[in-house]
């Protein structure tokens, strides 16, 4: 069976692609530019941050989130807590960097970091850093975490890679981290190609975060900073523009994914709206089947995909049968519990816990993009309560619609 329904569409639209050939057609520069910086102020102003730094993935705004604050000198320790559900990417740089990963379990109704687990935790060890992932465009209970924050000091990285446009009813999700992560990756709400942005609200680690993104030189930070640097290291005027402060990366993205960022943007209520309304009809057809994630009335929720959770993996295995018969595209629910795969289980001992566990065997997404209609959440819903009644045999069909 041919795959008839994606996991996710592009929402780089054919009008984007005309413009994006008009704009080629009049030799712009490409690597990073006006454009960029054009988009980074944008970007801000849309989310309600001061600052943003474009990048070229998520995992490169996790990586430079991280490196950020271990330079910044503000960790009083190595220790951080990291979330069992969410990507790879999310905790590697606490690996990559030697420092302490310590697992936190999936709070029963949002998934995001169980704050009775985290209060445990910050007790035990008083880490430094705390991560948090906003799980698939559901926004995470902010209260706890923020007053778990101000009672041990610990720094805060929001990933909030997969929940772009998602609002909480209070905030922006993304405006909660000292420094908050997206993804502009093809499948993720709006798309660069490939993408990311760190946001934050801090001058010093803003400054910090584009050293790092472009090998540690002073190009990209202010006037008044760059003159600082040039007295205080005594540099000779001819050398300034490329000498190093730090040992940074090239993690920069270009002009034109810039030019593409600053034409989604626009679109991002719409955007987030369909997905929130996607998102609300497979509840309302599949809630008496199917776990979700749950989330308050007030919330904005724009679903990267709608991820469901089967009562166990039998049944599971029944459902992606049916879907996969269909042409539905499915695939497992992001990783599970991260702690159950081989770059964790080969240098720590496995953690294990009720609802990561159950999301590694159970889990599973089902489409949602903007282009989704309602007629066919509900042929998904009827595949699924129909797969349940009368199970279907595997065919063995297999699809890959590139949504990561
Ligand atoms: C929670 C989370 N963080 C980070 C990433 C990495 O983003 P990217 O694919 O742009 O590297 C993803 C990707 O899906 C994600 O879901």
């Amino acid at each position: 069976m041919e795959l008839r329904v994606k996991l996710a569409e592009d929402t780089i639209d054919e009008t984007d692609l005309e413009a994006l050939a008009e704009w080629l057609k009049t030799k712009p520069r490409l690597t990073k530019g006006p454009l960029t910086l054009e988009f980074e102020k944008e970007w801000s102003r849309w989310l309600g941050r001061r600052h943003s730094v474009f990048c070229n993935s998520g995992s490169s705004a996790n990586l430079l989130a991280y490196y950020t604050l271990l330079l910044s000198n503000r960790l009083r320790n190595r220790r951080v807590i990291i979330p069992v559900t969410g990507w790879v990417t999310t905790i590697a740089p606490a690996i990559q960097f030697g420092l302490e990963p310590i697992p936190c379990s999936a709070a029963p109704d949002t998934f995001a970091l169980d704050s009775d687990h985290l209060a445990d935790l910050c007790a035990r060890y008083e880490p430094a850093l705390v991560v948090l992932v906003q799980v698939l465009g559901v926004p995470a209970s902010m209260e706890p975490i923020l007053d778990l924050k101000e009672r041990y000091g610990f720094l805060l990285i929001e990933d909030a890679c997969a929940a772009i446009g998602s609002h909480d009813g209070h905030r922006r999700v993304g405006t909660y981290g000292d420094l908050s992560t997206f993804s502009l990756y093809f499948g993720h709400q709006c798309s660069t190609i490939e993408g990311g942005i760190v946001s934050t609200d801090d001058l010093e680690l803003h400054e910090l975060l584009l050293m790092l993104r472009s090998h540690g030189w002073s190009k990209d930070v202010s006037r008044a900073t760059h003159a600082k640097l040039v007295r205080e290291f005594g540099i000779d005027d001819f050398n300034e523009p490329f000498v190093f402060y730090q040992p940074g990366f090239n993690l920069r993205s270009s002009d034109l994914n810039a030019f593409l960022g600053l034409r989604q943007i626009p679109k991002l209520s719409w955007i987030a709206r369909k997905r929130d309304e996607n998102h609300r009809r497979y509840l309302r057809r599949l809630g008496e089947v199917l776990r979700f994630q749950k989330f308050s009335d007030e919330s904005v929720v724009s679903s990267i995909h709608t991820a469901a959770v089967a009562r166990n993996s039998a049944e599971r295995k029944q459902i992606v049968a049916a879907l996969r018969n269909a042409g539905i595209e499915t695939r497992m629910y992001t990783a599970g519990n991260l702690c159950r795969h081989p770059f964790w289980t080969d240098r720590y001992p496995p953690f294990s816990s009720p609802l990561p566990d159950l999301l590694y065997e159970a889990g599973f997404f089902l489409p949602n993009h903007p282009y989704l209609t309602g007629e066919t959440i509900d042929e998904i819903a009827e595949i699924i309560q129909d797969s349940l009644k009368n199970p279907a045999k595997d065919t063995g069909a297999r699809h890959d619609g590139n949504s990561h």
